[in-house]
């Protein structure tokens, strides 16, 4: 599909994602212009590849950032400043940028994107309640185990829902403009909690198996993982799970003057689309 180029355009990247794609669909529901970045439409954008990111810069006026694989990842502050100012020197006088919580990577982004000299605001978001359903989780859940080295630390899971929703109020609304959004869902649970919740929705047997960060890194190896992959992914895991972030947040209820939506709505929905009957899609975060 080619897209057509509007000069107030809206480039969401990772616009097929869990959050971008969201975004998209309630921008596009709003009447606004938008272009998705992603490796898969015309023209395309891959972070790899920086002779992409001109072309979908041409004639768009502000940018959601979601950088892949993981904005917590060693050298992604880097890459994201060196798009920012592709992006700003390209006329984008807006930039949404969502973040991680508790990260050291995600926060020296944060800084490049407040020093952009445009106009900015922050999601720094907390595990997403889709990963169940939409990402690498899926697998698990379908599986009967999530296995994962996050022992019985509680996490603020939070709706992808309620990140499209101050995203889109962000493009749309300049009370939000320099404003840090730390949004979590409204609950603590440990992923013990978030699998029986999950279990009892879908009513399938689901538990929770806690193991080592080695023991998680050896399986990710032998799935044939690239090493560096894991690295990342078991340095993330152990980083962000260590009880930092175990703790509610209100930028939803601040960005949007309402409550964040609960688990146990996501799993109730979730269950009920069928995603956690239907036969194992191998879905890649
Ligand atoms: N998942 C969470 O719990 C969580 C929590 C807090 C923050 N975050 C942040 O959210 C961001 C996105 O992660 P996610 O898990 O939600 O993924 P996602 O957005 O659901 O999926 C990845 C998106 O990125 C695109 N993509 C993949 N490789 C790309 C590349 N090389 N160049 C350009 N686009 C590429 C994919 O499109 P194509 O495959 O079509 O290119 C897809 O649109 C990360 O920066 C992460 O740090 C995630």
């Amino acid at each position: 599909m080619t897209q057509g180029i509007h000069p107030t355009s809206t480039l969401v990247l990772g616009g097929t994602g869990k959050t971008g794609r969201r975004i998209g669909d309630r921008l596009r529901a709003r009447g606004l212009p938008v272009r998705i970045g992603s490796r898969s439409v015309e023209p395309p954008f891959d972070w790899d590849d920086r002779e992409t990111w001109a072309p979908v810069l041409d004639g768009v006026g502000s940018v959601y950032i979601s950088y892949y694989p993981d904005v917590a990842v060693p050298g992604a502050a880097g890459i994201i400043r060196s798009f920012a100012e592709t992006a700003v020197a390209a006329g984008v006088d807006r930039l949404v940028l969502l973040s991680g919580r508790g990260e050291d990577e995600a926060q020296a982004t944060e800084k490049v994107i407040q020093d952009a000299g445009v106009e900015w605001t922050i999601l720094r978001a907390s595990w997403f309640n889709q990963n169940f359903s939409e990402s690498y989780l899926l697998d698990s859940v379908l599986s009967g185990a999530v296995v994962l080295p996050t022992g019985d630390v509680p996490e603020p899971f939070v709706d992808v829902d309620d990140i499209a929703d101050i995203a889109v109020a962000a493009f749309t609304d300049d009370r939000h403009v320099g404003q840090v959004y730390e949004v979590t869902g409204p609950r603590l649970l440990t992923f013990a909690d978030a699998a029986a919740e999950i279990g009892a929705a879908a009513g399938r047997d689901l538990r929770y198996v806690p193991i080592t960060s080695e023991d998680f890194a050896a399986a990710l190896l032998h799935e044939g993982l690239p090493p560096e992959f894991v690295t990342d992914l078991t340095d993330l895991f152990r980083a962000i799970l260590d009880g930092r972030n175990a703790s509610l947040a209100d930028g939803v209820q601040r960005a949007l003057g309402r409550e964040p939506r609960d688990f146990r709505d996501y799993a109730r929905d979730a269950a009920a689309s069928g995603i956690w009957t239907t036969d194992a899609v191998s879905i890649s975060r």
